[in-house]
């Protein structure tokens, strides 16, 4: 009973080590560049002047293949959002009240740039019409078949949601779009594949064949690289997107900086109100706990004499 027990047991322990074996054959991705965001952390905000170049970046850039969908143009402008404005510029008629998004001028300008399909009309037809702050964001593709097509068929993913669905997804973005590099001299690369050692992959597959035995396998003193390849070829370079403000650098790395920022709001736009909704919870718990330990020493007070 006991020895099989045991059998059982290493045979568990085997079983886990062989996966770990696998991924350090495949020589697993880089460790994220970990870098220090605004946003993290109890007491973290979102830097707003960084998530407008962020929708400037992904804008001009991210948007013709990926989309940040359920994101409406008025979301743009909700309290804690990259556009929002506690009081209207000059020269905005007195009656406007730009707090409410659908009434914020930059909120309406950014919408009325994008062109959306409505109807249909009296007679059946659809049109096309200047975007209003509550129509959401247009997506680059009409479905996923269409986005494959054009993709050589992977699909760019809703960016909203890659921020959550990837472990450290702030980091891991960041890494992604800055971390494209040469492929190194022992792989070959297939048609539409791009290296990047922070993408999870398997770079042993791609070695050259003088690099494998007769099976396949990398050969003992043959290192394979980190990472993997993916079908997004690097989207930005520098200088690729003009600022207005000429303090921020425009590389690669800001870009990169900024479009997280945009997008981990994107992802979670009510985080700010959540966090400071926290700091009030615990402000009122430390004072109910300030009065109940005096509250009960009074009472024990009386009751010992
Ligand atoms: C020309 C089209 C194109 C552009 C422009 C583009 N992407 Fe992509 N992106 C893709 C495709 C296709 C994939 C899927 C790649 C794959 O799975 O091999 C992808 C994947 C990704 C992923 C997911 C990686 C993963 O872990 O699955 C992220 C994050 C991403 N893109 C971010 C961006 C950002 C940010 C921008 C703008 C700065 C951008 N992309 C611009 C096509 C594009």
């Amino acid at each position: 009973m006991r020895r099989s027990f045991l059998i059982n047991a290493a045979a568990a322990a085997a079983l886990a080590i062989i996966p770990a074996a696998a991924i350090a054959a495949g020589g697993g991705a880089l460790e994220y560049k970990h870098q220090h965001w605004h946003f993290k952390g109890p007491f973290g905000t979102y830097d707003r002047e960084a998530m407008q170049r962020g929708f400037q970046v992904y804008k001009t850039v991210c948007a013709s293949c990926h989309g940040v969908e359920q994101l409406a143009f008025r979301n743009l402008g909700d309290k804690g959002g990259p556009f929002y404005l506690e009081e209207c510029p000059a020269g905005v008629p007195e009656t406007t009240n730009c707090k409410v998004p659908a009434e914020n001028p930059v909120v309406k300008a950014i919408a009325a740039e994008y062109t959306v399909k409505d109807g249909p009309d009296d007679l059946g037809d659809m049109f096309d019409r200047p975007a209003a702050p509550s129509d959401k964001l247009p997506r680059p593709f009409a479905n996923e078949q269409q986005a494959r097509a054009a993709n050589g068929g992977a699909y760019p993913p809703n960016l909203a949601l890659i921020m959550k669905a990837r472990h450290h997804g702030p980091d891991y973005v960041y890494s992604l779009l800055t971390g494209y590099q040469e492929a190194p001299e022992t792989v070959t690369l297939g048609p539409g594949q791009h290296y990047n050692p922070y993408f999870a992959g398997d770079m042993s597959q791609l070695l050259k064949p003088e690099y494998r035995d007769a099976e396949g396998h990398p050969l003992p003193d043959v290192k394979v690289p980190p990472g993997g390849v993916l079908a997004m070829v690097a989207p930005l370079s520098d200088g690729v997107i003009d600022y207005a403000d000429p303090a921020i650098p425009e590389t690669v790395d800001q870009y990169a900086r900024d479009v997280v920022e945009f997008l981990t709001w994107a992802s979670e736009p009510k985080m700010e109100e959540r966090k400071s909704l926290g700091v009030v919870t615990i402000g009122y718990l430390l004072i109910l706990t300030i009065v109940l330990f005096f509250s009960y020493r009074a009472i024990w007070a009386k009751i010992d004499h």
